[in-house]
């Protein structure tokens, strides 16, 4: 997509561990401002694209520039560069409602003894708080967003995505496969991997 004022500038990355080719010629630039959010099955290379990005990660080959200046290898300036650019991760998909349910009640009537209803009752209240919580941080990250904070932001939390990204980064792979408007991708995603992922991820 085309950007007008560049921030973050990543030019055909490429990364491996081992014989994994975990990033893949990754072209991306998130404006600044631009509230990006990376979505992608497990294993795509959200988290190392973001590591990469922070310099947690080296890369092989490939550019990656903030504010047009190429990543810092080592020292003061790459602490500045972290003082400036924060990470945020988010895993939502393990509050998949049930199975939590489920495990967190299971540990009650096993250690403790409760009924299971009982159990229940009590791993719901635990998981509302939980809840509270991912809400909280949701909209503490839309006013950063709406404060004009640039992001990067992988999430499973798809109800955040389409309400507070810019632009959407499917990944799958190690590559980018689909870099659209959020609406655009959840209403017509046109790669069968985001196709399945999205019909995969929307039923929970
Ligand atoms: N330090 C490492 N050494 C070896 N392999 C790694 C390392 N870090 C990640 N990987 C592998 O690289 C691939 C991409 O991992 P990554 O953590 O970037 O995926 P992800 O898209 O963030 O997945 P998730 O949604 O589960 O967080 C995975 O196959 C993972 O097992
Ligand atoms: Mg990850």
């Amino acid at each position: 997509m085309a950007v007008v004022d560049p921030l973050i500038e990543l030019r055909g990355v490429n990364k491996h561990f081992g014989t994994l080719h975990v990033l893949q010629s990754i072209d991306l630039t998130v404006g600044r401002g631009e509230v990006v959010v990376v979505i992608g099955p497990s294993g795509s290379g959200k988290s190392t694209l973001c590591r990469a990005i922070n310099r947690l990660e080296s890369v092989e080959s490939g550019e990656i520039l903030i504010d047009g200046q190429p990543l810092p290898e080592e020292g003061k300036a790459l602490a500045r560069l972290r003082a400036e650019v924060g990470m945020v991760f988010q895993s939502f998909n393990l509050f998949a409602h049930k199975t939590v349910l489920a495990n967190v009640s299971l540990a009650q009537i096993k250690v403790r003894k409760r009924k299971k209803e009982d159990a229940d009752r009590r791993s719901r209240e635990l998981l509302a708080r939980v809840g509270e919580m991912i809400n909280e941080v949701l909209e503490v990250m839309q006013q950063l967003a709406r404060d004009g904070m640039t992001m990067v932001v992988v999430t499973h939390e798809m109800g955040f995505a389409r309400s507070a990204a810019n632009r959407v980064v499917f990944m799958a792979d190690g590559r980018i496969v689909e870099d659209r408007a959020p609406e655009e991708f959840f209403t017509a995603p046109r790669s069968e991997r985001a196709k399945d992922f999205l019909s995969k991820i929307l039923k929970h």
